[in-house]
């Protein structure tokens, strides 16, 4: 996949077409790439993703672990930059939310959230995913197939999310269609842009609904949130605590509906497997986490060197911007054996860095991997074969398929899937 030095992977939709060889490229030459277009340290080695992942705030900071060098940082770093962090955060985008916090703001917010995510409470949302995708299948399964991200896993994600917090039932089907495409970040489109909180849109509604629960509590995730405090006894404010409504709410959707998505390409371009999981459903928990391994939803996860550190043997100056590419990890055959091949019975299956790791991993991880299971689990059931569309993607071997162009994430544009029902 082309001269890594005529590339840019921050802004260049074409790298998206054919993101494990690019990786894999830039991995052969160095598992942490100092790429020339925007100077950030690309981390595509497995265990150099980790060493990073488990570093201390003090050595790296997630102030901007979404946008990683997009927009430039407004401040010129200079020595140990903890300061400057701290002086320049209201200018950085996303940094009002839960991602980019470092430390005790970090923990203790994340505390709050982690305290929500009960068993109990998982598992009643469980109860609600099997009805819901019982409800969208039915409504499906008849067609002989559909656009999997437009017809059935952007609302999914979204009303398991939904559920899951208490949204009022007559206000899901409006935050379905809130919950857009993400804006296209590549390719030099000039209307993107990344305001300082990107999840505005739904603030004002969520801290509406933290409200009416102070006044009238139900038995809901919202209840909870707005009655919580932080472990030291502190009240966080209605402000603070919409907005981790909705870093949960925008966290919780387009990451999984692309796991579906990769989900379903990979049963349809994979007959041989889908035979295989046809006849031992129990082992759907392991191919999910090969279609994470393989097709990583997130793309790149960023840290901002606080001070001079090593990975890997590369030396980091204070200020550098390191990227994570969870899809290079995932693919190194230092780690994964034959890393290409999809092989949901590998041994060390569970390993893949989807979900990120250390102090800021996912905590909606359990989450997503059950929406997807329970989907799987009915889709195989109610029918004998899901195929890709050769109309839409050609035929196999010769396969189109379109990717988002961000360079945060990674998904398909569409996939379009035809079924025989059961
Ligand atoms: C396939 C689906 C998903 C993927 C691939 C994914 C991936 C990630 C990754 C890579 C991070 C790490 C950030 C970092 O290290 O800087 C993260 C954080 C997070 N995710 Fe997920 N996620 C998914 C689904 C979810 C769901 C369903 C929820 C909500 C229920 C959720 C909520 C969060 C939250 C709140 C954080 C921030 C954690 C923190 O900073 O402490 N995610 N996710």
């Amino acid at each position: 996949m082309g001269d890594l030095n005529t590339k840019d992977f921050f802004s260049d939709p074409a790298i998206a077409q054919d993101l494990p060889g690019y990786l894999g490229n830039m991995r052969a030459q160095c598992p942490v790439f100092r790429e020339p277009f925007q100077n950030v340290f690309m981390v595509t080695g497995y265990d150099e993703a980790l060493e990073v992942y488990n570093q201390q705030v003090e050595v790296f900071s997630s102030a901007l672990a979404v946008t990683g060098p997009l927009p430039h940082l407004p401040f010129t770093p200079e020595g140990d930059i903890r300061a400057q962090i701290a002086e320049h955060r209201g200018e950085m985008p996303w940094t009002d939310h839960l991602a980019t916090f470092d430390g005790t703001e970090h923990t203790s917010h994340r505390a709050i959230l982690q305290a929500l995510l009960t068993h109990k409470r998982l598992k009643a949302n469980e109860d609600y995913v099997a009805g819901l995708v019982t409800r969208l299948v039915d409504g499906l399964i008849d067609r002989g197939g559909c656009e999997v991200t437009k017809d059935f896993a952007h609302a999914l994600s979204t009303l398991v999310i939904a559920d899951l917090l208490g949204v009022p039932e007559e206000d899901r089907d409006d935050l379905c269609k809130l919950m857009g495409p993400d804006p296209t970040q590549l390719g030099g489109d000039e209307g993107f842009k990344i305001g300082p909180d990107p999840l505005l849109f739904l603030h004002d509604r969520f801290l509406g609904y933290l409200t009416e629960r102070l006044k009238n509590p139900k038995d809901d995730m919202l209840t909870d949130l707005a009655q919580s405090r932080f472990k030291d006894g502190g009240d966080p404010g209605l402000e603070v605590k919409a907005r981790l409504a909705c870093f949960l709410f925008g966290a919780g959707q387009d990451t999984s509906a692309r796991l579906v998505a990769f989900s379903f390409r990979t049963l349809g371009d994979r007959p041989d497997i889908q035979k295989k999981l046809r006849s031992e459903p129990h082992r759907i928990p392991e191919f999910i986490e090969e279609v994470l391994r393989t097709d990583p939803p997130v793309k790149t996860m960023s840290r901002l060197a606080v001070k001079d550190s090593v990975i890997g043997g590369v030396t980091i100056p204070a200020g550098s911007v390191v990227s994570i590419c969870s899809g290079g990890a995932n693919r190194d055959p230092k780690h994964f054996a034959d890393p290409d091949s999809f092989d949901y019975d590998r041994p060390n299956v569970r390993d893949n860095v989807a979900f990120s790791r250390g102090s800021h991993a996912c905590i909606g991880a359990p989450l997503a991997r059950m929406e997807v299971r329970v989907a799987l689990e009915q889709f195989l059931a109610r029918t004998s074969d899901i195929r890709i569309s050769e109309a839409q993607h050609g035929p196999a071997r010769a396969r189109r398929y379109a990717y988002e162009p961000t360079y945060m994430l990674h998904g398909l544009q569409a996939l379009h899937v035809e079924w025989d029902r059961v």
